[in-house]
């Protein structure tokens, strides 16, 4: 699983959201490589959710974030509704950026998946990943902190990873991310037992995006 996080950069977002999302629509829609086309998730910035679902009805679109909220009287927050009425039925959730400290979170999760949005959770260690593992998401993701944006990958940390896999054996989908670049950091996150990665930098600050998504494929092929 190829889990594409475009963040806020100005890079990713507004009409250079619609130039990335092109090009991975155009590589969904004629890859080869069959089993990865249900699996390439591109994660955009709420404030391009909308019409990225609209534009782009094939593709697999998650939100960053979502709120265990009820549409209404909840300014500013993302309601699991609204996701939903857009088509969206993916969502990261407690990345690193965008933490739920709510001592409600294992409650919110599934909840939250109750009503038909799939979360990729995500966790910094191991001790986070037992506890959230309990709300049984649909995918958990390792993401050591201070790597993220790095350019220096996860797997460069291969026991942090292995104990990440072995602590939460029942989990489905596990991912992990932060620094990876490019596929041979994929194909060491493959051999460390993940599932696939979540990644953000490598793709959308790409010279070509294109060539890099490309890249990134080739391991799962
Ligand atoms: O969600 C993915 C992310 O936090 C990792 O970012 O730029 O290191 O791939 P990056």
């Amino acid at each position: 699983m190829l889990v594409l996080n475009l963040k806020t950069y100005s890079e990713s977002t507004g009409l250079n959201c619609k130039k990335l999302l092109d090009i991975v629509s155009e590589y969904v829609a004629n890859t080869k490589i069959e089993k990865i086309r249900d699996r390439i998730i591109v994660a955009v910035a709420q404030t391009d959710l909308f019409w990225a679902k609209q534009n782009y009805p094939d593709l697999i679109i998650a939100a960053q974030n979502v709120d265990n909220k009820v549409q209404g009287s909840s300014t500013g927050w993302v309601p699991v509704e609204t996701l939903l009425s857009y088509g969206v039925e993916y969502a990261l959730y407690n990345h690193s950026e965008h933490r739920m400290y709510s001592d409600s979170i294992l409650e919110d999760i599934k909840t939250i998946q109750s009503k038909g949005v799939k979360l990729i959770v995500c966790c910094e260690n191991t001790q986070e990943a037992v506890k959230l593992t309990a709300a049984n998401p649909f995918a958990i993701a390792y993401e050591p902190k201070d790597l993220i944006g790095s350019g220096i990958s996860v797997t460069t940390r291969p026991e942090s990873v292995s104990e990440f896999v072995k602590a939460i054996p029942t989990q489905k989908n596990i991912l992990i991310g932060a620094g990876v670049s490019n596929g041979d950091d994929i194909n060491k996150a493959v051999e460390l037992g993940a599932e696939g990665v979540l990644l953000a930098s490598a793709f959308v600050k790409a010279l070509d995006p294109k060539a890099k998504l490309d890249e990134l494929v080739q391991p799962f092929a």
